[in-house]
Order: C-alpha cells, then structure tokens, then sequence
C-alpha cells in the first residue's frame, strides 16, 4: 500500500516525501499544483492534484492509499476548512494519519491545529501528532528578504528564545513514524532543535556566515503587521496567525528543548549554525 504525502511541495511535505522513498516506501505526493510536484519529484513519484477546499479531488488523491501525512496550509486560518478532507479520511481504512501540528497545542486552543487534532481523535482515525517548533527553514524562506537586502531579521519576538528545528529533520522524523505505523498509533510528539535562540544570537550566527553585519532590532507587533501586509503584501490571515504565535513566543512558549527527535530518529537535530551553512546563499 501507499502513503499519501499533502503538502508534498512545502516545506515539511518535500522531506517527508524523500525520505520515505529513500526508506522504500511507495509515495504519492499531492498538491494544488501537479506540474509544480513534477517539476520537484520528477516523473517516477505518482503525483495527484489535492485541494483541501475541492472536496471533488479527494477520491482519486486517496486510491489505494494506507497511511497519510496531513499538513494544514498556512492560509487556511479555519480549522473547520479541514473537516472536509479529514471526514474524507475516516471513511477510509487506514493505518495512520500523522498531522503536522505546533508546539505547545495541547495547552493552548487558540491556534487552528489545536481543533483539528480533537477532530481527528473525535473521528476515531489513528493518529500521530507531530508537533514542531518553528522551522529554521521561516529564516532562509519569508524572513529572508529582509536579511538579504535590509541586513535585517524582521521578526516581533522580543528577547524571547526559540527552540528552532530543521524542517529537513522533521520530514525524516515523520517518514520514521509513516514507516512503522503499528509503534506509533494515537501517540504526540514534540520536535524540536538542540538549543534555544534569540532572535540577537540567529542575527550574530547570520552575520558569521554570510560575513555582513545582520541586525535584530526587535520589531513592534504593530510595525511588523503593517510591513508585512503593506510592503510585502502578504494574506492579512496568515500575518495574523503569526502575530498570535510570535505572541505566545514572547510568553516563553517557543524554547522547550525535546528529545523527541533524537528519540525516533537516533539522530542529533541539525544547528542552526549548520542550517546557516547549508542556506548560505539564501541570506547574501
Ligand atoms: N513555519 C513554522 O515555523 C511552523 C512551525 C510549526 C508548525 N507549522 C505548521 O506547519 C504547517 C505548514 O506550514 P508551512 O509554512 O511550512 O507551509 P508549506 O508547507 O510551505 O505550505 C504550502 C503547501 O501547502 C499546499 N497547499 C496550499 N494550498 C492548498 C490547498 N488548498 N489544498 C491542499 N494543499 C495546499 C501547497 O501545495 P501547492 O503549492 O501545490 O498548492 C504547499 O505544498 C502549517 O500548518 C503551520 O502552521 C509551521
């Protein structure tokens, strides 16, 4: 049978999906955008269009499928803009779904993914939660415009820490789970990196590697929401619902250190230092 990999051109999804092909997996991996998922996986890896909101592409994104790694697309700000495919899902027999989650949910319902969790139990399917911190990979990817032409890191978190993981690392942790679903049913965990930052020492770790001076300034709430929005014209949902996490960032909720990671993997998380590296290109 196969694991059905949403999301599969995002930053989580694309990992997922290399590293269960790399464990020998049958994947298909899904999306809105066929070409685009092509254009990643080449033609070997059976692609499917899947739009959450398109309940009329569901069936033929879930043929012959067992297991399934579920991503909640950042502009869907609605947990019940999932229910749709989620009820899909359990009408289906299937081993595991693992839902890529948040750290901290289970103690906060205000994000999106602390619903549709509950959803996903209520519907009795075998779950994984995965719940990362933030992914190192926000620095090299909406954050790094600014790095790259302002010399700046453009974020409102205060002094506050942050536990940052490698998305890379997140995709080999789920392909883990995906890969032995039997040891993994109804279970949470929490992923993150080996060390909690601030925003002052990611600016220092930049700064060394790309050989510029980059600077944390420290942002109001208010400066960085009409930036994002005005400037970079980003969707007004999606600055919202990080303004909400960069605020419980500053209440200390973002810099647990775990050894969930190491744990399922036996491996050590990736540093940020290592990321800068391997990013260099992203941030000059
Ligand atoms: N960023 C973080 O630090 C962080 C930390 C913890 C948890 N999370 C959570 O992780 C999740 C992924 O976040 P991300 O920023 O990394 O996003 P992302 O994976 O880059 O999101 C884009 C993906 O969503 C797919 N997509 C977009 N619209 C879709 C639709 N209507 N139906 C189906 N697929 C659709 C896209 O495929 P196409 O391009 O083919 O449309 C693309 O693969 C979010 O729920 C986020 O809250 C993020």
């Amino acid at each position: 049978m196969r694991v059905l990999v949403t999301g599969a051109s995002g930053n989580v999804g694309r990992f997922v999906a290399n590293e269960l092909l790399l464990l020998g997996e049958d994947v298909v991996v899904a999306g809105t955008s066929k070409q685009k998922l092509t254009e990643l996986f080449g033609n070997d890896v059976e692609a499917v269009t899947l739009d959450f909101t398109r309940p009329d592409t569901f069936k033929d994104a879930t043929e012959n499928i067992d297991r399934v790694f579920l991503m909640r697309p950042p502009h869907l700000g609605k947990a019940k803009d999932m229910y749709p495919f989620i009820d899909h899902l359990s009408e289906r027999s299937l081993q595991l779904v693992v839902f890529l989650s948040l750290m901290g949910v289970s103690r906060n319902p205000f994000p999106p993914h602390y619903r549709i969790e509950k959803y996903i139990e209520q519907k009795h399917l075998p779950y994984t939660h995965v719940r990362p911190g933030f992914f190192m990979q926000n620095i090299s990817g909406v954050h790094a415009k600014e790095i790259k032409e302002q010399n700046k890191v453009c974020i409102p978190a205060g002094n506050s820490e942050t536990s940052f993981i490698d998305a890379r690392d997140i995709g080999l942790a789920i392909a883990k789970i995906l890969h032995q679903p039997e040891k993994h049913h109804d279970k949470a965990y929490t992923l993150t990196g080996k060390e909690a930052l601030t925003y002052h020492q990611v600016a220092d770790i930049l700064s060394n590697v790309t050989g510029k001076k980059i600077n944390y300034e420290k942002p109001s709430m208010l400066a960085y929401r009409k930036y994002y929005i005005e400037e970079r014209q980003l969707d007004p949902t999606y600055v919202t619902v990080t303004m909400m996490l960069y605020l419980m960032t500053r209440l200390g909720t973002a810099k647990a250190v775990t050894a969930d990671f190491s744990e399922l993997t036996g491996k050590e998380p990736t540093s940020f230092k290592q990321f800068a590296l391997d990013h260099v290109a992203a941030f000059k």
